[in-house]
Protein backbone atom coordinates (compact mmCIF):
# COMPACT_ATOMS: atom_id res chain seq x y z
CA UNK A 1 0.00 0.00 0.00
CA UNK A 2 1.38 3.70 -1.25
CA UNK A 3 1.16 6.17 1.73
CA UNK A 4 2.43 9.59 1.76
CA UNK A 5 5.16 10.36 4.74
CA UNK A 6 2.52 12.80 6.77
CA UNK A 7 0.16 10.04 6.61
CA UNK A 8 2.32 7.46 7.48
CA UNK A 9 4.03 9.85 10.71
CA UNK A 10 0.77 10.71 11.93
CA UNK A 11 -0.33 6.95 12.65
CA UNK A 12 2.87 5.34 14.13
CA UNK A 13 4.82 7.57 17.17
CA UNK A 14 8.53 6.91 17.87
CA UNK A 15 11.51 8.03 18.73
CA UNK A 16 14.54 7.24 15.99
CA UNK A 17 16.97 7.00 18.12
CA UNK A 18 15.36 5.98 21.82
CA UNK A 19 12.88 3.21 20.08
CA UNK A 20 15.40 1.65 17.49
CA UNK A 21 15.04 -2.01 18.34
CA UNK A 22 17.09 -4.03 15.61
CA UNK A 23 19.79 -3.06 12.73
CA UNK A 24 19.97 -5.91 10.69
CA UNK A 25 21.72 -6.68 7.13
CA UNK A 26 18.81 -5.10 5.27
CA UNK A 27 17.53 -2.04 7.52
CA UNK A 28 16.52 -0.91 10.85
CA UNK A 29 13.86 -1.77 13.04
CA UNK A 30 11.94 0.55 15.61
CA UNK A 31 9.69 0.04 18.50
CA UNK A 32 6.13 2.24 17.36
CA UNK A 33 3.11 3.14 19.00
CA UNK A 34 0.05 2.54 16.26
CA UNK A 35 -2.51 5.69 16.96
CA UNK A 36 -4.99 4.04 15.35
CA UNK A 37 -5.21 0.67 16.68
CA UNK A 38 -3.61 1.70 19.77
CA UNK A 39 -1.00 -1.05 20.09
CA UNK A 40 2.48 -1.16 20.15
CA UNK A 41 3.85 -2.40 16.88
CA UNK A 42 7.69 -3.31 15.38
CA UNK A 43 8.19 -1.38 12.31
CA UNK A 44 11.22 -2.80 10.13
CA UNK A 45 12.09 -0.50 7.20
CA UNK A 46 14.61 -0.15 4.54
CA UNK A 47 15.26 2.56 1.58
CA UNK A 48 14.01 1.20 -1.77
CA UNK A 49 17.33 0.86 -3.41
CA UNK A 50 16.54 0.19 -7.07
CA UNK A 51 17.26 -3.06 -8.55
CA UNK A 52 18.00 -4.96 -5.38
CA UNK A 53 17.49 -8.24 -4.91
CA UNK A 54 15.79 -8.16 -1.46
CA UNK A 55 12.28 -6.41 -1.45
CA UNK A 56 10.57 -5.70 2.01
CA UNK A 57 7.36 -5.29 0.59
CA UNK A 58 7.75 -8.72 -1.22
CA UNK A 59 8.67 -10.24 2.12
CA UNK A 60 5.58 -8.70 4.23
CA UNK A 61 2.86 -9.65 1.40
CA UNK A 62 4.30 -13.21 0.81
CA UNK A 63 4.72 -13.94 4.66
CA UNK A 64 1.40 -12.01 5.65
CA UNK A 65 -1.13 -15.41 5.04
CA UNK A 66 1.00 -17.18 7.63
CA UNK A 67 -0.99 -17.93 10.49
CA UNK A 68 0.68 -19.42 13.30
CA UNK A 69 1.17 -18.31 17.37
CA UNK A 70 4.94 -19.30 16.81
CA UNK A 71 5.15 -17.23 13.41
CA UNK A 72 5.09 -13.69 13.96
CA UNK A 73 2.50 -11.63 12.61
CA UNK A 74 3.14 -9.76 9.46
CA UNK A 75 0.66 -7.13 9.58
CA UNK A 76 1.00 -4.65 7.03
CA UNK A 77 3.04 -3.78 4.11
CA UNK A 78 3.50 0.25 3.13
CA UNK A 79 5.64 2.05 0.58
CA UNK A 80 6.29 5.39 1.76
CA UNK A 81 6.73 8.06 -0.64
CA UNK A 82 8.70 11.05 1.23
CA UNK A 83 7.96 13.25 -1.37
CA UNK A 84 11.84 14.23 -2.18
CA UNK A 85 14.41 12.88 -4.31
CA UNK A 86 18.12 11.93 -3.90
CA UNK A 87 20.93 13.53 -6.32
CA UNK A 88 19.92 11.73 -9.44
CA UNK A 89 16.40 12.84 -8.92
CA UNK A 90 15.26 9.83 -7.63
CA UNK A 91 12.04 9.61 -5.80
CA UNK A 92 13.48 8.65 -2.07
CA UNK A 93 10.42 5.60 -1.10
CA UNK A 94 11.03 3.71 1.58
CA UNK A 95 9.49 0.04 2.35
CA UNK A 96 7.83 -0.82 5.82
CA UNK A 97 6.47 -3.64 7.03
CA UNK A 98 4.30 -3.41 10.25
CA UNK A 99 5.14 -6.55 12.43
CA UNK A 100 3.75 -7.74 16.18
CA UNK A 101 5.77 -6.09 18.48
CA UNK A 102 7.53 -8.25 20.99
CA UNK A 103 8.20 -7.04 24.18
CA UNK A 104 11.08 -9.42 25.68
CA UNK A 105 13.44 -9.09 23.25
CA UNK A 106 15.11 -11.84 21.29
CA UNK A 107 16.41 -15.10 21.84
CA UNK A 108 19.85 -13.56 21.41
CA UNK A 109 19.56 -11.52 23.91
CA UNK A 110 18.20 -13.64 26.46
CA UNK A 111 21.28 -16.05 26.01
CA UNK A 112 23.86 -13.14 26.62
CA UNK A 113 22.20 -12.75 30.11
CA UNK A 114 23.15 -16.40 31.08
CA UNK A 115 19.75 -16.38 33.37
CA UNK A 116 17.14 -18.22 31.68
CA UNK A 117 16.09 -21.02 33.35
CA UNK A 118 16.15 -24.81 31.77
CA UNK A 119 12.25 -25.12 32.07
CA UNK A 120 12.36 -21.71 30.00
CA UNK A 121 14.96 -22.47 27.60
CA UNK A 122 12.59 -26.04 27.44
CA UNK A 123 9.27 -23.70 26.55
CA UNK A 124 11.43 -21.63 23.96
CA UNK A 125 12.41 -24.75 22.32
CA UNK A 126 9.31 -26.28 22.11
CA UNK A 127 8.07 -23.19 20.98
CA UNK A 128 10.23 -22.69 17.39
CA UNK A 129 9.75 -26.75 16.53
CA UNK A 130 6.40 -26.01 16.96
CA UNK A 131 6.33 -22.69 14.53
CA UNK A 132 9.34 -24.15 12.23
CA UNK A 133 7.33 -27.73 11.61
CA UNK A 134 4.44 -24.95 10.83
CA UNK A 135 6.72 -23.45 8.26
CA UNK A 136 7.46 -26.94 6.97
CA UNK A 137 4.17 -27.65 6.23
CA UNK A 138 3.84 -24.68 4.19
CA UNK A 139 6.51 -25.63 2.11
CA UNK A 140 9.20 -22.67 3.13
CA UNK A 141 12.49 -23.29 4.30
CA UNK A 142 13.61 -20.36 6.85
CA UNK A 143 17.09 -20.44 5.83
CA UNK A 144 18.76 -17.79 8.58
CA UNK A 145 17.56 -19.56 11.85
CA UNK A 146 19.23 -18.31 14.85
CA UNK A 147 19.28 -16.69 18.04
CA UNK A 148 18.06 -13.16 17.08
CA UNK A 149 15.42 -14.60 14.91
CA UNK A 150 13.78 -15.79 17.60
CA UNK A 151 11.31 -13.12 19.74
CA UNK A 152 10.06 -13.63 22.32
CA UNK A 153 6.85 -12.84 24.28
CA UNK A 154 5.55 -12.59 27.81
CA UNK A 155 2.55 -14.21 28.41
CA UNK A 156 1.87 -14.62 31.85
CA UNK A 157 4.55 -16.40 33.88
CA UNK A 158 5.17 -17.91 30.52
CA UNK A 159 7.99 -17.09 27.57
CA UNK A 160 6.46 -17.71 24.22
CA UNK A 161 8.66 -17.79 21.43
CA UNK A 162 8.41 -16.87 17.43
CA UNK A 163 9.87 -17.48 14.73
CA UNK A 164 10.79 -13.56 12.51
CA UNK A 165 12.86 -12.59 9.72
CA UNK A 166 11.45 -13.94 6.62
CA UNK A 167 14.54 -11.78 4.46
CA UNK A 168 15.80 -15.04 2.71
CA UNK A 169 13.38 -17.39 3.34
CA UNK A 170 12.19 -19.56 0.22
CA UNK A 171 9.70 -21.84 -1.28
CA UNK A 172 11.07 -25.50 -1.17
CA UNK A 173 10.32 -26.10 -4.69
CA UNK A 174 11.05 -22.98 -6.05
CA UNK A 175 14.88 -23.09 -6.42
CA UNK A 176 16.51 -26.46 -5.33
CA UNK A 177 20.21 -25.02 -5.46
CA UNK A 178 21.46 -22.41 -3.95
CA UNK A 179 24.35 -20.76 -5.59
CA UNK A 180 25.12 -17.71 -2.81
CA UNK A 181 26.27 -17.71 0.63
CA UNK A 182 23.53 -16.65 2.78
CA UNK A 183 22.49 -16.26 6.23
CA UNK A 184 24.79 -16.98 9.15
CA UNK A 185 27.62 -19.15 9.10
CA UNK A 186 27.40 -20.22 12.76
CA UNK A 187 24.33 -21.70 12.32
CA UNK A 188 24.79 -23.08 8.40
CA UNK A 189 24.52 -26.70 7.52
CA UNK A 190 27.07 -28.34 5.69
CA UNK A 191 25.32 -28.80 2.59
CA UNK A 192 25.36 -25.04 2.07
CA UNK A 193 29.85 -25.29 1.98
CA UNK A 194 29.08 -28.46 0.05
CA UNK A 195 25.93 -29.04 -2.75
CA UNK A 196 24.45 -25.88 -1.73
CA UNK A 197 20.89 -28.45 -2.26
CA UNK A 198 19.07 -26.30 0.71
CA UNK A 199 16.04 -28.41 1.86
CA UNK A 200 13.93 -28.01 4.89
CA UNK A 201 16.61 -30.55 6.56
CA UNK A 202 18.91 -27.53 6.82
CA UNK A 203 16.31 -25.57 9.40
CA UNK A 204 16.32 -28.91 11.54
CA UNK A 205 20.53 -28.46 11.25
CA UNK A 206 20.27 -24.85 12.65
CA UNK A 207 17.32 -25.52 14.83
CA UNK A 208 20.35 -28.40 16.61
CA UNK A 209 23.05 -25.80 16.57
CA UNK A 210 20.49 -23.09 18.51
CA UNK A 211 18.93 -25.95 20.75
CA UNK A 212 22.81 -26.64 21.80
CA UNK A 213 23.77 -23.08 22.58
CA UNK A 214 20.44 -22.19 24.35
CA UNK A 215 20.62 -25.43 26.48
CA UNK A 216 24.45 -25.04 27.40
CA UNK A 217 25.24 -21.65 26.48
CA UNK A 218 28.11 -23.04 23.96
CA UNK A 219 28.08 -22.71 20.40
CA UNK A 220 29.46 -26.33 19.10
CA UNK A 221 31.28 -24.67 16.23
CA UNK A 222 32.20 -21.42 17.59
CA UNK A 223 31.22 -17.85 16.42
CA UNK A 224 32.83 -14.66 14.98
CA UNK A 225 32.03 -12.61 17.81
CA UNK A 226 34.50 -15.29 19.79
CA UNK A 227 37.21 -14.37 17.46
CA UNK A 228 37.13 -17.29 14.79
CA UNK A 229 36.85 -16.84 11.27
CA UNK A 230 34.25 -17.59 8.85
CA UNK A 231 36.75 -20.39 7.41
CA UNK A 232 37.64 -21.63 10.72
CA UNK A 233 33.79 -22.05 11.51
CA UNK A 234 32.95 -23.85 8.11
CA UNK A 235 35.77 -26.07 9.45
CA UNK A 236 34.22 -26.88 12.31
CA UNK A 237 31.16 -27.58 10.56
CA UNK A 238 32.61 -29.60 7.94
CA UNK A 239 34.79 -31.69 10.19
CA UNK A 240 34.47 -31.17 13.93
CA UNK A 241 33.82 -34.57 16.04
CA UNK A 242 30.11 -34.56 17.17
CA UNK A 243 30.33 -37.49 19.35
CA UNK A 244 29.93 -35.54 22.58
CA UNK A 245 28.04 -32.70 21.07
CA UNK A 246 24.50 -33.63 23.09
CA UNK A 247 26.93 -33.46 26.22
CA UNK A 248 25.03 -31.99 29.65
CA UNK A 249 21.51 -31.94 27.73
CA UNK A 250 18.40 -33.53 28.70
CA UNK A 251 15.90 -35.91 27.48
CA UNK A 252 14.40 -35.51 24.72
CA UNK A 253 16.43 -32.22 23.39
CA UNK A 254 19.85 -34.87 23.78
CA UNK A 255 18.39 -37.06 21.09
CA UNK A 256 16.89 -34.75 18.82
CA UNK A 257 20.11 -32.56 19.15
CA UNK A 258 22.29 -35.50 18.33
CA UNK A 259 19.68 -35.98 15.03
CA UNK A 260 19.51 -32.48 13.92
CA UNK A 261 23.77 -32.11 13.47
CA UNK A 262 23.43 -35.00 11.49
CA UNK A 263 25.61 -33.94 8.87
CA UNK A 264 24.43 -37.14 6.54
CA UNK A 265 21.43 -35.48 4.66
CA UNK A 266 19.37 -38.87 4.43
CA UNK A 267 19.37 -39.47 7.81
CA UNK A 268 18.92 -36.36 9.37
CA UNK A 269 15.13 -35.28 9.86
CA UNK A 270 13.95 -34.07 6.68
CA UNK A 271 11.73 -31.66 8.33
CA UNK A 272 10.81 -30.01 11.78
CA UNK A 273 7.09 -32.50 11.83
CA UNK A 274 9.53 -35.08 12.54
CA UNK A 275 11.50 -33.81 15.22
CA UNK A 276 7.55 -32.11 16.65
CA UNK A 277 6.86 -36.32 17.04
CA UNK A 278 10.15 -37.02 18.82
CA UNK A 279 8.98 -34.64 21.63
CA UNK A 280 5.64 -35.60 21.70
CA UNK A 281 6.71 -38.73 23.47
CA UNK A 282 5.68 -38.34 27.15
CA UNK A 283 7.94 -40.02 29.79
CA UNK A 284 4.95 -42.26 30.25
CA UNK A 285 4.82 -44.06 27.31
CA UNK A 286 9.07 -44.51 27.90
CA UNK A 287 7.97 -46.29 31.29
CA UNK A 288 4.69 -48.27 29.52
CA UNK A 289 7.26 -49.47 26.96
CA UNK A 290 9.80 -50.73 29.72
CA UNK A 291 7.14 -52.49 31.63
CA UNK A 292 6.17 -54.11 28.62
CA UNK A 293 9.42 -55.57 28.19
CA UNK A 294 9.76 -56.92 30.93
CA UNK A 295 6.87 -58.39 30.95
CA UNK A 296 7.13 -60.27 28.12
CA UNK A 297 11.25 -61.35 28.85
CA UNK A 298 9.52 -63.30 31.39
CA UNK A 299 9.82 -67.16 30.43
CA UNK A 300 6.86 -68.53 29.41
CA UNK A 301 6.58 -71.40 31.53
CA UNK A 302 6.75 -68.95 34.67
CA UNK A 303 3.75 -67.06 33.43
CA UNK A 304 1.94 -69.62 32.43
CA UNK A 305 1.05 -71.14 35.93
CA UNK A 306 0.16 -67.73 36.80
CA UNK A 307 -2.89 -66.66 34.97
CA UNK A 308 -5.93 -65.14 36.86
CA UNK A 309 -8.60 -67.96 37.61
CA UNK A 310 -6.15 -70.70 35.72
CA UNK A 311 -4.71 -72.25 39.04
CA UNK A 312 -5.97 -72.20 41.85
CA UNK A 313 -3.12 -72.64 44.38
CA UNK A 314 -2.22 -69.29 42.94
CA UNK A 315 -5.68 -67.58 43.34
CA UNK A 316 -5.38 -69.15 46.56
CA UNK A 317 -2.52 -67.44 47.52
CA UNK A 318 -2.58 -64.50 45.07
CA UNK A 319 -6.17 -62.84 46.40
CA UNK A 320 -4.17 -59.30 47.59
CA UNK A 321 -1.37 -59.96 44.53
CA UNK A 322 -2.29 -56.82 42.58
CA UNK A 323 -0.40 -58.73 39.53
CA UNK A 324 -3.19 -58.35 37.40
CA UNK A 325 -2.77 -54.51 37.32
CA UNK A 326 1.33 -54.21 37.97
CA UNK A 327 2.80 -55.71 34.67
CA UNK A 328 6.19 -55.49 35.73
CA UNK A 329 8.13 -58.68 35.62
CA UNK A 330 9.85 -58.38 38.85
CA UNK A 331 6.66 -57.96 41.02
CA UNK A 332 5.75 -61.05 39.60
CA UNK A 333 8.41 -62.92 40.39
CA UNK A 334 8.83 -61.39 44.02
CA UNK A 335 5.32 -63.03 44.52
CA UNK A 336 6.08 -66.32 42.92
CA UNK A 337 8.88 -66.72 45.30
CA UNK A 338 7.53 -65.84 48.34
CA UNK A 339 4.14 -68.03 47.04
CA UNK A 340 6.32 -71.18 46.80
CA UNK A 341 7.57 -71.02 50.35
CA UNK A 342 4.11 -70.43 51.51
CA UNK A 343 2.64 -73.17 49.76
CA UNK A 344 5.32 -76.21 50.93
CA UNK A 345 5.42 -74.46 54.07
CA UNK A 346 1.51 -75.51 54.74
CA UNK A 347 2.26 -78.53 52.91
CA UNK A 348 4.57 -79.23 55.44
CA UNK A 349 2.39 -78.68 58.71
CA UNK A 350 -0.55 -80.56 57.11
CA UNK A 351 1.94 -83.81 56.66
CA UNK A 352 2.99 -82.91 60.57
CA UNK A 353 -0.84 -83.28 61.53
CA UNK A 354 -1.24 -85.95 59.50
CA UNK A 355 1.61 -87.80 61.14
CA UNK A 356 0.74 -86.46 64.44
CA UNK A 357 -3.07 -87.80 63.69
CA UNK A 358 -1.43 -91.04 62.78
CA UNK A 359 -0.18 -91.18 66.32
CA UNK A 360 3.55 -90.95 65.06
CA UNK A 361 5.91 -88.51 67.24
CA UNK A 362 8.78 -88.49 64.33
CA UNK A 363 7.48 -85.93 62.35
CA UNK A 364 8.93 -84.68 59.17
CA UNK A 365 11.29 -81.42 59.67
CA UNK A 366 11.09 -78.70 56.96
CA UNK A 367 15.09 -79.14 56.14
CA UNK A 368 14.29 -82.91 54.65
CA UNK A 369 11.94 -80.89 52.06
CA UNK A 370 14.80 -78.24 51.07
CA UNK A 371 17.02 -80.14 48.84
CA UNK A 372 13.85 -81.54 47.39
CA UNK A 373 12.64 -78.08 46.71
CA UNK A 374 16.19 -76.88 45.10
CA UNK A 375 16.12 -79.83 42.51
CA UNK A 376 12.59 -79.56 40.95
CA UNK A 377 12.24 -77.58 37.94
CA UNK A 378 9.42 -74.87 37.86
CA UNK A 379 7.34 -77.13 35.04
CA UNK A 380 7.31 -79.22 38.09
CA UNK A 381 6.27 -76.74 40.87
CA UNK A 382 3.19 -75.93 38.47
CA UNK A 383 2.36 -79.38 38.30
CA UNK A 384 2.87 -80.43 42.18
CA UNK A 385 0.59 -77.24 42.02
CA UNK A 386 -2.20 -77.52 39.91
CA UNK A 387 -2.39 -81.66 41.77
N1 LIG B 1 8.61 -7.66 15.88
C1 LIG B 1 9.69 -7.31 16.56
N2 LIG B 1 9.61 -6.98 17.85
C2 LIG B 1 10.72 -6.61 18.55
N3 LIG B 1 11.96 -6.57 18.02
C3 LIG B 1 12.11 -6.89 16.73
C4 LIG B 1 10.99 -7.28 15.93
N4 LIG B 1 11.43 -7.55 14.69
C5 LIG B 1 12.75 -7.35 14.71
N5 LIG B 1 13.19 -6.96 15.92
C6 LIG B 1 14.58 -6.64 16.30
O1 LIG B 1 15.28 -6.21 15.14
C7 LIG B 1 16.32 -7.12 14.78
C8 LIG B 1 16.42 -7.23 13.27
O2 LIG B 1 15.17 -7.68 12.73
P1 LIG B 1 15.07 -8.81 11.62
O3 LIG B 1 13.66 -8.95 11.22
O4 LIG B 1 15.78 -10.00 12.11
O5 LIG B 1 15.83 -8.11 10.41
P2 LIG B 1 17.21 -8.39 9.68
O6 LIG B 1 16.85 -8.99 8.39
O7 LIG B 1 17.75 -7.01 9.52
O8 LIG B 1 18.05 -9.28 10.54
C9 LIG B 1 15.95 -8.42 15.48
O9 LIG B 1 17.06 -9.23 15.72
C10 LIG B 1 15.31 -7.87 16.76
O10 LIG B 1 16.32 -7.50 17.66
MG1 LIG C 1 17.51 -11.02 11.54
Amino acid sequence: MEVSLQSFRKRYTYDSQKDLLGKGGFGEVYKAYDNEDKIFVALKMTQNIANSKYNLIDEIKRFKKLNHPNIINHIEAYEVNTGSSDIHGVPIVYHVGVLEFADQGTLADLLKEKNASPRIVEDIAEDIINGLAYLHTQNIIHRDLKPSNILLFAEGEKIRAKITDFGIAKQADATAVSTQLIGTVEYMAPEFFSTGNITTSADVWSLGVMLIEAFTGLHPFGKTSDGLSNEQIIGNILTKDLSHISDGIQAPYKDIVTRCLLREISIRPANANEIKGLIATPQDAFSEKTQLISHTSIPSNTLGSTPAGGNKWFNFFNKNSNFENSGFGNDLKQFYFNSQYTKWFIIWIVINIFFLLLGKSNHIKLDVFIPFLNDLEDYDIKILFSI
